[in-house]
């Protein structure tokens, strides 16, 4: 059926009649163009496959694949604060929200409900893959890598190490404390899944202001000692969060680049939120380290202060890999579609602010940043964000058509091109026309199931 995908930031896919076939470990084995349905047996055959081990599904009308959304940044204790103190500033937010918020998940029970509707929420959203922050508590975070491994959702997991200017009731005792835990989470989650098939440990220092130096050196010590494990950290967010930083680091004269970078903190796998002011020095360093951007443009209109997301187009310009992040709490929405279209409102902003030199950015870019551009920045682009052969199969099936019509402009079956439908499903669509999930070829939501009456017969 209809298949849609990213190869790079300025190539959109469109195939209006495409083969992909899928093995049993959910690996791509091919993704063939412009195939007559009526052939799919002959095809089948030729490439090798014995037709009767294989089980083919057509495409309904109005329907088309694509890959699942990436979540750079997301929060998953915050999955129930979600909307609240809109508009605060980002310390006053964390001290008044947050951190109350967070330091609930101590309790197990709690974790474990909160997690397990946190999940499914996000399958239900149609992303597939999320670098997850935790909180401070071990047990905690262990549950969170056992629920995405339980569910099937792929994911970093990262347990905040939180030392420094927190408040009593949410603060780790130590430096030594904060790591003992680290590298106890760790080795759960690499006993949960020992290939790091879906799930894998992320090294999560908060950002700069709730760790001491001593925290962030000895979590460079830990980075250093796992050169492959990805690394995430709020950056250059807001102004209360950079003035404070700069008030607490002096010495690195206002660059969180400079900071980080110092602690052993910035390299290839490191994912950095937000990334709202950047000064062409540290433009040049994360560049130059080849650092990732999870941008996330709903968060940084509604909390954190300034109220201004990043500029998008200096990133692609500079081919610094960037994607997009929900921020859970940071925001108000788990929907992909809302990051897409927040920062397409976003960069018109960044536009008129630029005198027109950083043109809004298209459909086309703001769908590369929630796939492939996501799966650059969390170091997964040999395994997902596209269906190019050898990647495993993380997918979408979107319907546009029948009980939930209504949700987007209404199309007539034929009417619409393939490229139209594709475009008023990112402006207008939203998870009712998510109507199945797949992470390594594993269903992990579908429509029936959840009786939504979807197909129609
Ligand atoms: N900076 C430190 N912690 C947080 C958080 O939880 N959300 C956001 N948006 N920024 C942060
Ligand atoms: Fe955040």
């Amino acid at each position: 059926g209809p298949l849609i995908h990213s190869t790079s930031v300025t190539n959109l896919e469109i195939i209006p009649s495409a083969l992909l076939a899928i093995d049993s470990s959910g690996i791509i084995t091919a993704l063939l163009p412009d195939v007559d349905p009526a052939s799919t047996s002959t095809i089948l055959t030729s490439l090798n496959f014995r037709p009767s081990l294989v089980e083919v599904t057509h495409l309904g009308p109005g329907q088309f694949i694509m890959p699942g959304f990436v979540d750079t940044h997301n929060h998953a204790p915050q999955f129930g604060q979600r909307g609240l103190g809109q508009g605060m500033h980002i310390i006053d937010w964390l001290d008044k929200i947050t951190f109350p918020n967070e330091a609930r998940f101590a309790d197990t029970t709690h974790a474990r409900k909160v997690y397990s509707q946190c999940i499914d929420g996000f399958l239900r959203q149609g992303i597939t893959m999320a670098s997850y922050y935790a909180s401070i508590h071990g047990p905690a975070t262990k549950i969170l890598a056992d629920v995405c491994l339980e569910k099937g959702q792929r994911a970093l997991v990262g347990k905040c190490n939180m030392t420094a200017n927190s408040p009593d009731f949410y603060i780790e005792a130590s430096a030594e404390e904060s790591i003992r835990v680290t590298e106890d989470c760790i080795a759960h989650i690499r006993s949960i899944d020992p290939e790091g098939k879906l799930v894998n440990p992320v090294i999560t220092p908060r950002f700069a202001i709730s760790c001491t130096e001593e925290t962030l050196r000895v979590l460079g010590d830990l980075a250093k000692q796992h050169p492959d494990m990805a690394i995430q950290t709020h950056f250059n967010e807001a102004e209360q969060e950079m003035s404070f930083t700069q008030k607490l680091f002096p010495q690195f004269d206002g660059s969180e680049a400079d900071l980080y970078e110092h602690f052993g903190l910035l390299r290839e796998k490191t994912i950095l939120a937000h990334c709202c002011h950047m000064s062409e020095h540290e433009l040049t360093k994360i560049k130059a380290l080849n650092c990732g951007v999870a941008h996330c443009p709903v968060s940084n209109m509604t909390v954190g202060g300034g109220f201004m997301a990043a500029s998008v187009r200096e990133f692609l310009r500079r081919e610094i890999k960037v994607g997009l992040g929900t921020d859970s709490g940071g925001g108000f929405s788990s929907s992909m579609l809302d990051a897409m279209r927040q920062a397409m409102i976003a960069s018109h902003a960044r536009e008129v602010f630029s005198g027109g030199k950083d043109k809004g950015l298209t459909v086309a870019e703001v769908f590369h940043l929630a796939t492939l551009g996501g799966a650059e920045v969390c170091g997964l682009q040999d395994k997902i964000g596209n269906f190019a052969v050898g990647k495993e199969f993380d997918g979408l099936v979107i319907g546009t058509l029948g009980d939930n019509q209504g949700i987007m402009t209404p199309v007539e079956d034929g009417e619409d091109t393939l490229a139209t439908i594709f475009e008023k499903f990112i402006m207008t669509g939203d998870d009712r026309n998510i109507l199945e999930v797949y992470v390594r070829g594993r269903q992990v939501k579908g429509g029936l199931e959840l009786g939504w009456g979807w197909p129609p017969t």
